[in-house]
């Protein structure tokens, strides 16, 4: 069998992991809401419309916090006209998904929804149609504790204490053309900057993400980074950053490959923020909120018929993506990424969470199951918390379309506060399985509790309504542990968690 080997010491840190690094994202698009999380007169709705199926899965997840209303949606979008008795709020149309936004669900009812999820609410303002001013007032209106205008609305909307939400994004994907209200670096900064002010001013106590260039591959990237937080980094506490990855072309092993842009995407951004950090003479380290990232690809040519037979209904089938056992591999991939990263990249949010290109399915009426990347994810949140481990990983690499010298064994660990050790592994082997030999010696005696594998032998193979269960975890092989050095069976093309604690 092929080799690799990793070494590991409770010393070689990469740092805490900020829970926040798994949260994940509702959008008003397509079915998120509207027939996912919320669809009253469905068997397993509750009081309030929420599927208590659909808030299972979710809970099961373990999400600390949820980014909402969005996305492109929050560039034309009125916070005003979510609040206040239902039946008198608004129909809009939404020039973001070219649908029509009912408001049924707004800010109070997300934020019960949340609460139902064991979230936290991460809130978007509008800073693309817009402006400093209308963000201002909505953080009055859902913290301050009461006696001014819009506080008192809440109350008299049905909300006593405050809502208390502690992490907002100032607009969403400012320098993507199709966004309502695109401004350039400088412009973007300079709002940004005047929000910040504004927002910190009615409630210091909140943390505020600053939009990054709407992903690595656009022209603004970069400058735009370097002009924005030069208007407004004494102000803002992290740089939000968006990735989504395909396979188009259907090149397996350059696409499993795709998490090593995403890291040099992570360390660019870094030192474009340490860069400024140093221009300013500042104390203060701007970390990353990774707050949208998946595998996106799967439903492009399908909306694209959607939108040419009905534009403006309501909860358009919209980024439905169907995932397969290959994204569930690069999903996994991009988690390790994140937490070899966990010093810098302090939140990152799964986009989306519930029918829109997400891990969580539902039917209108039906069924709702877990997608195969749902697993990856799981496992992640369930066990990578605590401290990230600086895992040594030496591995042979393999070159492909797109990419040179890739990690065959993509690797990492994390150490929890009771010190058990969890490595998570991906496999991007397409035939060989390999022996995984990890030197745990520095913990004292460790045994093995628990391998959980992910495998699929058809890449393309799918969960469905009918069959949820197809692409699922499973326990692994294991191995043996001896002296503090294990060995470890990981499969071809496979999701590994392995679990050590105390002998
Ligand atoms: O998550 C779907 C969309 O992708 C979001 O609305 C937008 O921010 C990004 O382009």
């Amino acid at each position: 069998m092929k080799q690799a080997r990793m070494t590991l010491d409770r010393d070689y840190v990469v740092g805490r992991i900020d829970p926040r690094l798994y949260g994940s994202f509702i959008e008003h698009l397509g079915r998120a809401v509207y027939g996912g999380i919320y669809e009253p007169g469905h068997p397993e709705a509750d009081e309030q419309g929420f599927r208590r199926d659909v808030l299972a899965l979710v809970r099961n997840l373990g999400v600390p916090v949820v980014r909402y209303p969005g996305g492109n949606f929050v560039s034309g979008f009125h916070w005003e006209d979510s609040v206040g008795p239902v039946d008198q709020r608004p129909k809009r149309l939404d020039l973001a998904w070219f649908t029509t936004e009912s408001n049924a669900v707004g800010l109070h009812e997300f934020a019960d929804w949340a609460g139902k999820a064991n979230s936290q609410v991460m809130y978007a303002v509008n800073l693309g149609t817009r402006g400093p001013e209308n963000a201002r007032d909505v953080v009055e209106y859902a913290n301050h504790r009461g006696g001014s205008r819009l506080s008192d609305m809440r109350i008299a909307n049905g909300r006593k204490d405050p809502l208390d939400i502690k992490l907002w994004c100032l607009g969403n994907e400012m320098d993507g053309p199709w966004q309502m209200g695109q401004k350039t670096a400088a412009e973007y900064g300079r709002v940004a900057n005047e929000a910040a002010k504004m927002m910190k001013w009615v409630d210091p106590s909140i943390e505020l993400v600053a939009c990054g260039s709407s992903g690595s591959g656009m022209p603004t990237f970069g400058d735009w980074e370097l002009k924005m937080l030069d208007e407004c980094y004494d102000n803002i506490d992290y740089v939000s950053l968006h990735r989504y990855y395909g396979n188009q072309d259907g090149n397996t092993p350059s696409f499993l490959a795709r998490s090593m842009d995403l890291d040099d995407f992570i360390h660019t951004v870094v030192s474009i923020c340490d860069a400024v950090k140093g221009k300013k003479h500042s104390k203060k380290t701007v970390n990353l909120s990774f707050d949208e990232w998946n595998v996106w690809y799967h439903s492009n040519e399908q909306d694209k018929e959607i939108w040419k037979r009905e534009k403006w209904g309501p909860a358009l089938p919209l980024l439905e993506d169907v995932y397969n056992f290959e994204d569930a591999l690069l999903v996994g991939s991009m988690l390790i990424t994140f937490l070899r990263n966990a010093d810098r990249v302090k939140i990152a949010c799964l986009a989306q969470l519930v029918n829109v290109i997400a891990p969580i399915m539902t039917r209108n009426g039906g069924g709702c199951w877990a997608q195969t990347i749902y697993w990856p994810f799981l496992h992640a949140s369930k066990y990578g918390r605590g401290t990230a481990l600086r895992a040594l990983v030496d591995t042979p690499v393999y070159d492909c379309a797109d990419y040179e010298a890739v990690p065959v064994i993509d690797a990492t660990a994390t150490m929890d506060d009771e010190g058990g050790v969890t490595v998570f592994c991906v496999n991007r082997d397409l035939a060989e399985d390999y022996a995984l030999g990890i030197d745990l010696r520095a913990f004292g005696g460790m045994k093995l509790t628990e391998h959980v594998l992910l495998h699929h032998d058809d890449v393309k193979a799918v969960n469905t309504e009918d069959a949820p269960m197809n692409v699922a975890p499973a326990a692994g092989p294991g191995g043996t542990v001896d002296g503090g050095r294990a060995e470890i069976r990981i499969p071809a093309l496979s999701w590994n968690v392995l679990r050590f604690e105390k002998a």
